[in-house]
């Protein structure tokens, strides 16, 4: 099943589904206060329902949140409207979209998002090479990812949970493959945290690697 299908299928029940392990999503809101720049273009990739998109619009000028599931992006679309998301900053858009084609030009955004998602996607690497292209060199990326590969016991429940629901988890990170993952992309780490949950929270700040004029000419050609 593509991945927009499984979270079409789990939109309906996410709210509930994710109080079971978003103990530490509290202590990322705090975070984001530090490290999200004061305004600015923000992306959000793999927004859900929007659990986090009130407080990344309260800094922005601009917020592009988007989602490759159109469930969760009706969800999300509410909330915005529901919560006054996009009052007193310039816009909010909602799009689908997969991170693996993100909809925007090199160089767009000043800051990216995604929370709790690199580890659901068949491909991250795929997404992070996308954050990159359209993060500014001095932009940051901020990749709160629940760590599956941290202990036996979270692997097994990770399983037992694929088993059980559509949910899927493609990669079992721990906070030393997440942040090798995300450097291996093109980014410099300059945070990382692990926060305490049923799954942890691997909490990862990270600075886009300057592209050369070589590499750019490289990208344009293909290679
Ligand atoms: C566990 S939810 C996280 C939602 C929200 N960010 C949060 O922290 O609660 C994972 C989200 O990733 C989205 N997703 C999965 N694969 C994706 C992809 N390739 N591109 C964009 N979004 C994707 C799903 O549709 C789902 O909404």
């Amino acid at each position: 099943m593509s991945e927009a299908k499984v979270w079409d299928r789990l939109a309906g029940r996410y709210d509930t589904i994710v109080r079971l392990f978003d103990t530490s999503y509290g202590q990322v809101r705090e975070r984001l206060e530090r490290d999200l720049p004061e305004r600015g273009r923000v992306i959000e990739i793999a927004a859900g329902t929007g659990q986090f998109t009130g407080e990344l619009a309260r800094r922005a000028d601009y917020l592009m949140a988007t989602d490759v599931s159109p469930a969760m992006v009706d969800r999300l679309r509410r909330r915005v409207l529901e919560e006054g998301i996009a009052a007193g900053i310039a816009a909010v858009d909602c799009a689908v979209m997969s991170a693996y084609a993100i909809e925007a030009p090199d160089g767009s955004f000043d800051a990216a998002f995604c929370a709790n998602a690199l580890h659901v996607m068949d491909a991250p690497e795929r997404a992070l090479a996308e954050l990159r292209r359209v993060l500014r060199d001095d932009g940051v990326l901020i990749a709160p990812t629940f760590l599956h590969g941290v202990d036996g016991f979270r692997h097994g429940l990770s399983q037992t949970l694929g088993l059980i629901s559509p949910f899927v988890a493609h990669t079992r990170f721990d906070l030393v493959s997440l942040t090798r993952t995300i450097a291996a992309a093109g980014f410099k780490v300059s945070y990382a945290e692990r926060m305490r949950g049923l799954f942890p929270l691997g909490y990862v700040v990270a600075e886009p690697l300057a592209t050369t004029q070589e590499q750019r000419s490289g990208d344009a050609r293909g290679n």
